[in-house]
């Protein structure tokens, strides 16, 4: 790791606000360099001078100091970070962060910062818990925020649980992982995935029962590696993968629009099951049931192929389209034919047949298909299908897997 690289670590008003001298500490050892920012919570637990001694740098705090300002203004503070960090990460600077808020240094250069941002939470286990929390984290989340930890243990407040900051040695972990630029680093990918609900009247709608399960591991990994990423998910209930940039759509439409809206991308990965069809027409009251009437007839119109229209030619074609196929026989045949029909470079052909599990389960076995041929994959996880996918796509583009 090159000594150039900069944190700007800011360190909240927690009980484990001391552990941050640890993360300065070890993070130093491995050649980062910081910038500290204390809050005036975090300024009660740990001194500025103790945070000044191990980062070698004068501490930040007050927005409003002048000589700060004079000497470096929060702008420039963030504009010459390679990574911005929280940790501990209170409730109370999380629920800032989701909603913006700006009230002192740190919360403003967090919302006029445009750098990767690892946070580490640290909280009461009930608090953590707490709804409010969750949607604070799955906000962050879905803005491409990093999170390392919480873990479980006993908690200072004397109380065991979920909310135990990670160990200084993770965050420091996490953060060479977030700064040493992975494999796909430098390139842009666009994944759907989960199952699309076309709406009948406004409660009734066509589905499917696609966890989006692989669609999310894929998404995942493709940004461990470094690429830029965007999950278009459909209603799933697997969480926003950290570190992608999440769309929640429900229709085919709605997925469709924000695939194109995604792109210029490098990478485009279909993995989403889209309903072929929607209703022709949206009712716009709830269908009334009539006593001893006929049931409704739904005429159904044809969806459009999300596959094939990224993977049509055109200047805004992905350099490398890949396509799922689940077949209940003659896998590879019919997998050939679909990725020539939707001229997509590469698919992943998996047998969906019932004793197989696939649809919604943990696991998924795969014939790798490309223009020269095909391969057939062991039974992976579905995490682990989604690494081995994005060393290949790595691979294809030429750059090596660490
Ligand atoms: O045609 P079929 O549904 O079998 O093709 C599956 C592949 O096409 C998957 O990659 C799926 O995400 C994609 N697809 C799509 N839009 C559709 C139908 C399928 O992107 N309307």
């Amino acid at each position: 790791m090159s000594a150039s690289k900069r944190v700007l670590l800011i360190i909240a008003g927690g009980i484990a606000a001391y552990k941050a001298l640890d993360v300065i500490r070890r993070g130093r050892e491995r050649g980062l360099t910081f910038r500290v920012i204390l809050t005036k919570g975090g300024a009660q637990f740990v001194t500025p001078l103790s945070v000044s001694a191990l980062s070698g740098h004068k501490v930040y705090g007050d927005l409003f100091s002048l000589t700060d300002e004079a000497e470096m203004g929060h702008i420039r503070l963030v504009r010459e970070a390679d990574l911005v960090v929280v940790a501990p990460a209170t409730a109370d600077i999380i629920a800032k962060m989701a909603h913006g808020l700006a009230d002192d240094l740190a919360t403003t250069a967090l919302l006029a910062n445009d750098r990767p941002v690892l946070i580490a939470p640290s909280m009461n286990a009930v608090m953590w818990a707490h709804p409010a929390v969750q949607a604070n984290i799955a906000t962050l989340r879905a803005r491409g925020v990093f999170t390392v930890g919480p873990g479980a243990g006993d908690l200072a407040c004397g109380e065991v649980g979920d909310g135990r900051l990670a160990d200084p040695l993770d965050i420091v972990g996490a953060m060479l992982a977030r700064l040493a630029p992975g494999p796909l680093a430098g390139l842009k990918a666009l994944v759907t995935s989960g199952p699309t609900f076309e709406a009948i009247d406004p409660v009734r709608f066509i589905g499917n029962r696609s966890s989006g399960k692989q669609g999310h591991a894929i998404a995942a990994a493709l940004a461990a590696a470094g690429a830029a990423t965007t999950l278009i998910s459909g209603p799933t209930a697997e969480p926003d993968p950290a570190g992608c940039k999440v769309i929640h759509i429900e229709s085919a439409a709605e997925m469709l629009a924000a695939a194109q809206n995604a792109l210029p991308a490098d990478i485009a990965i279909c993995a989403a099951a889209v309903s072929d069809w929607r209703p022709a027409h949206l009712a716009n009251q709830k269908m009334k049931k009539r006593e001893g009437g006929e049931p409704p007839r739904i005429e159904l119109a044809t969806n459009p192929d999300i596959l094939a229209t990224l993977a049509a030619a055109g200047p805004q074609r992905p350099r490398l389209v890949v396509g799922f196929a689940a077949e209940t026989e003659r896998v590879v045949e019919f997998a050939q034919v679909k990725r020539a029909k939707k001229q997509c470079d590469w698919i992943l052909a998996n047998d969906v047949s019932p004793q197989t599990g696939t649809f919604g389960g943990a696991e998924n076995e795969v014939h790798f298909i490309t223009a020269s041929g095909a391969e057939a994959w062991p039974r992976l996880s579905k995490r682990e299908l989604a690494a081995r996918l994005a060393a290949r796509i790595a691979d294809h583009f030429g750059k090596s897997v660490a």
